[in-house]
């Protein structure tokens, strides 16, 4: 990360999505089968192994969801290993895994005063609500959106809220193997 992505507190918010071609990030039912791969291959895309995803993963220092992604993920068995995550939310809910711990209240107080002090990689992992809310509020350093190649024609849209219009430069862009498209972009000061 060169200082001149950093955000004057150190801290960088980095948003994460995976996207259909037609901009949805969940099915209506809420599976997950058109996240895997495709099975075709894109020969001039690059793949990483297990231990490459994994080192890049531990750089990761902290996870930030809203309460609905939060849900879906223990369903799905917990993607986010013991790396520690804030679950954002109004509501009580009973003690989870260590490493999680909730929050209500304001998002720029939660960034600047909880997380930027502990924290420097800090990964927004959804959903569509939470991530409009944190772009609204230009909470957000990097995006990077992933791209499926699939289309999915109804489901949840890729970010809530009522966004205005928001410039963003794009920094690098990445085509895998199976066939899914990495845009990273980082928000123009
Ligand atoms: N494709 C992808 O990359 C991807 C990534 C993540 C999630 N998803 C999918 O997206 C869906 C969930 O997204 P979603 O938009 O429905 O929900 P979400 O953003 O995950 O969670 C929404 C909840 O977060 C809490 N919240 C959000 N903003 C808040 C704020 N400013 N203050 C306090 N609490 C706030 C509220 O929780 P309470 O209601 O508890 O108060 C709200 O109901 C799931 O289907 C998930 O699988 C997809």
């Amino acid at each position: 990360m060169s200082l001149s992505e950093m955000h004057p507190t150190g801290r960088k918010v980095i948003l994460h999505m995976v996207s259909s071609l037609d901009g949805y990030i969940a099915k209506k039912d809420n599976s997950v089968s058109w996240l895997e791969n495709a099975g075709t291959v894109y020969e001039d895309g690059v793949s990483i192994s297990e231990e490459e995803a994994a080192a890049f993963v531990k750089t990761i220092d902290c996870y930030v969801m809203g309460s609905r992604t939060y849900e879906h993920a223990l369903e799905l068995g917990w993607p986010y290993g013991d790396t520690p995550a804030v679950v954002v939310t109004g509501r009580k809910w009973p003690p989870s895994r260590k490493s999680v711990e909730f929050y209500s209240g304001d998002l720029k107080t939660l960034v600047d005063l909880k997380l930027a002090p502990r924290f420097r990689n800090i990964w927004l992992v959804g959903g569509a609500m939470l991530c409009g809310r944190f772009l609204e509020l230009g909470l957000v350093d990097e995006i990077i959106l992933t791209i499926a190649p699939v289309v999915l024609g109804e489901g949840l849209r890729l970010f809530g809220g009522s966004l205005q219009q928001q410039a963003w430069s794009l920094k690098n862009v990445v085509a895998y193997k199976n066939g899914f498209v990495e845009l990273s972009y980082a928000e123009r000061r």
